[in-house]
């Protein structure tokens, strides 16, 4: 306790982001580091895992040493430990968990494990200080695309998921076969504000009538058949207009259903989280359609967006006051369902 505030850490490293956090009473940051390996993996087109977890380990000290100093704590202020234990790469979820557990043990801090979606949802707690469940959940990033009907700061229910790629994935597809580089999606959101959106008109897919799942892969292979056929033509690609279209292809569908959801289950607000979340048109897209039908839209800022400490930590926090506590047993889950409520 620091000030009568209760002090949560938060630990991620599902990914290729190494982040420590510490929050007081789960809204109010008081550190964030968060370090990036985009530059280490970049030149793989994508995260390669064994080097992930490898940058991992090698960064998470100095992390947690940045974030304690930058919030002017010390290890024995820290009343909860929450950590990312999945969804995500095994071996650099174990890094994290291995510290979170070290340090839960060692200074005897109960240990909270978070779903790291349960996380992307929760930076909108952080932004958003009246913010409170429920509410219709859209989570787009490189790992998910969901559309979960959130009861209750730790109770969820997905209502649609993608079938085979998450929009992220297939923005930094799509991005490496334009040539663009890696991580795809704010390439694309920057470059597509250069090109027309109607230039090529990528087939939208919306599956069964009444279904909130996505397909993304068929719009991948559109692009890939049309830059082979403009090829075969001998036409040179404007990668702005592919671009542009693509992306209008695939927030049509998202906006689509994301809208229809809230609609279908009475929900007068709709939180947006992960990466793609900060995608520009999607923002514009979704606030012009919630402002239509009546929509309270929240979306957390860029960097709440991505991977982040921050967002584990505002997590834990609310599992922590509904006790839902877990142990040294706790091990990383690469596939963790988001329903799962025991830890
Ligand atoms: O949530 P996140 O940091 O990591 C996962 O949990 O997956 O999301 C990363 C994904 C990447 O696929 C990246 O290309 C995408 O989010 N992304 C974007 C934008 N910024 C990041 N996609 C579209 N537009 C953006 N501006
Ligand atoms: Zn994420």
């Amino acid at each position: 306790m620091k000030d009568g505030k209760l002090i949560t850490m938060g630990i991620e490293s599902s990914c290729d982001e190494t982040s420590v956090a510490l929050t007081a009473d789960g809204r109010t940051v008081l550190s964030n580091i968060i370090s990036s390996q985009i530059k280490v993996h970049q030149v793989f087109g994508g995260v390669v895992p064994e080097i992930a977890s490898r940058h991992h380990l090698e960064n998470i000290n100095r992390v947690y040493v940045n974030a304690m100093e930058e919030a002017g704590l010390e290890l024995a202020d820290v009343d909860v430990i929450g950590v990312t234990c999945g969804p995500g790469l095994v071996g650099a979820l174990l890094i994290g968990l291995a510290t979170a557990k070290a340090m839960a043990y060692a200074a005897g801090k109960p240990l909270v494990g978070v779903h790291h979606i349960q996380g992307h949802i929760s930076a909108n707690y952080i932004e958003h200080a009246e913010l409170e469940p429920p509410f219709m959940a859209l989570v787009v990033s490189g790992g998910h695309t969901h559309i979960v009907n959130v009861d209750g700061y730790s109770s969820f229910t997905v209502l649609g998921r993608t079938r085979d790629d998450a929009a992220g994935e297939a923005f930094d597809k799509v991005a490496r076969v334009l040539g663009l580089g890696y991580p795809g999606g704010p390439l694309i959101d920057q470059i597509a504000r250069e090109g027309d959106p109607h230039a090529v008109e990528f087939k939208r897919v919306y599956l069964e009538r009444d279904s909130l799942d996505f397909s993304f892969s068929g719009i991948k292979t559109g692009v890939l058949n049309y830059l082979n056929a403009e090829k075969q033509r001998g036409r040179e690609v404007n990668k702005a207009d592919v671009a542009a279209s693509f992306q209008l292809a695939v927030m049509e569908v998202i906006v689509n259903k994301a809208v229809r959801a809230a609609k279908e289950h009475r929900r007068d607000r709709l939180v947006m989280a992960g990466g793609v979340a900060a995608n520009s048109l999607l923002r514009k897209m979704l606030s012009d359609a919630c402002r239509r039908e009546g929509i309270g839209l929240y979306c957390p800022s860029p960097v709440l967006c991505t991977d982040n400490g921050a967002m584990i930590a505002c997590a834990a926090y609310y599992r922590y006051q509904e006790g839902l506590l877990s142990d040294m047993t706790l091990d990383a889950w690469p596939n963790l369902p988001l329903e799962t409520r025991k830890l």
